[in-house]
């Protein structure tokens, strides 16, 4: 697979067993857990940016599950409650929800239907189909940016990745002239990311974004390579029993990076335009897949299985038979469920918390 994410990116649509909206649990978790980062820089948003009428903030790859909502409503109280213990005027809210275009924007707007509409403040909606990769927004027109689980999505599958041929993303064995691949494209990507959003916020405008990472600059096993590494497993099976192609396997790959903590400082220093108030990493495992809860399937991989192809599976269909998926995930399952009984990785989250500098804040920094 090759060519733009846009076109082929998004999560599985709709409300039904197999849909984002019913399998988003571990992204749930990081968003509950994240709540105190997002508090801290919405205080602080304010305590230095007092005067604004309109507020406006966006939640970038908000996706089609109940997340979104989750975290913009969230954004709404914290920012009320703010400003009523600031003794700030009350004022309105504009939310912007962002994602690429063949997002399921109709379920995101159900789901706003469906929740009451007395917010106060007053706010209003409205969604935003594009790449974040891009412009989305006038010149310092937004306060505050969220994003959570989308930010490990490139904006392509990386150029040069011939000689990956048995991995679909990278693995320990991968040649390095495809680790330099990966790091290149999300090194390009992040930073065109900041840079459109230091246009887009005003000065003093925060920005918490939650992404997948690592905590090695080694590829091991963490449970994001494993995960991939497991998936490819499962279609190299199927090549050797002749259901999938060679070339198959060998042109696809999964065009998404997980970064250090430390990849990420060094962009956002070298971006120049943002002052980095928290940046560390967050660790689950896999059984915070699990959406029920129980023990009882904790080590069979169902949940970490149905939360991938939920994920996945629009971005598979266009590579591979829709025939043959209920066999590769069936397999991929086994494959994760033998690992788990082994011991269950850990998935690593890195979470960032940014304030656009201001004409003081770049001319203090300049002084020290
Ligand atoms: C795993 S979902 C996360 C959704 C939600 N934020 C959450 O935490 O549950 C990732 C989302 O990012 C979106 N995405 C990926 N690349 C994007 C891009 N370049 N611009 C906008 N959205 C993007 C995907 O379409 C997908 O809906």
């Amino acid at each position: 697979m090759g060519g733009r994410t846009t076109s082929v990116l998004h999560m599985k649509g709709g409300n039904d067993e197999s849909s984002y909206a019913k399998n988003s649990s571990i992204q749930e978790k990081v968003i509950v857990m994240t709540k105190p980062i997002r508090t801290r820089a919405i205080d602080d948003l304010f305590s230095n940016n007092p005067s604004s009428r309109t507020i406006c903030i966006a939640d970038l790859g908000c996706s089609s599950g109940p997340t979104s909502l989750l975290v913009t409503s969230e954004l709404v109280e914290t920012i009320s409650r703010t400003r009523r213990r600031l003794a700030l005027e009350s004022q309105e809210i504009q939310v912007f929800l962002n994602d690429l275009p063949g997002n399921d924007f109709n379920t995101v707007f159900r789901l706003l239907q469906e929740k009451d509409n007395h917010d106060v403040p007053r706010c209003y909606y409205n969604g935003v189909p594009g790449s974040f990769y891009n412009r989305l927004f006038p010149i310092e027109s937004l306060h505050f940016v969220h994003s959570s689980y989308s930010l490990h999505w490139l904006s392509q599958v990386p150029e040069g990745l011939e000689n990956n041929k048995e991995s679909i993303y990278l693995s320990s064995k991968c040649p390095s002239s495809v680790k330099e691949a990966y790091h290149k494209q999300f090194h390009n990507d992040f930073s065109m990311f900041l840079k459109h959003r230091a246009v887009e916020l005003v000065p003093g405008g925060g920005m918490v974004l939650t992404m997948q990472g690592r905590t090695s600059t080694e590829i091991g096993n963490d449970g994001c390579v494993t995960n991939y590494e497991l998936l490819a497993e499962a279609i190299s099976d199927m090549v050797s029993e002749g259901h999938i192609q060679e070339q198959e396997l060998h042109s696809f790959n999964i065009p998404y990076y997980n970064p250090t903590p430390n990849e990420i400082s060094t962009l956002i220093q070298e971006e120049g335009s943002f002052i980095i108030d928290h940046l560390e990493p967050l660790e689950l495992d896999w059984t915070d897949y699990n959406v029920y809860e129980t023990p009882l399937d904790k080590n069979d991989g169902f949940f970490v299985m149905k939360s991938m192809r939920s994920a996945i599976e629009p971005m598979l269909l266009h590579h591979f038979d829709e025939g043959i998926l209920d066999d590769m995930f069936s397999r991929y399952q086994n494959k994760i469920a033998n690992c788990m009984a082994k011991e269950i990785p850990g998935v690593t989250h890195i979470i960032i918390s940014l304030k656009k500098k201001t004409m003081e804040s770049s001319a203090s920094i300049q002084d020290h």
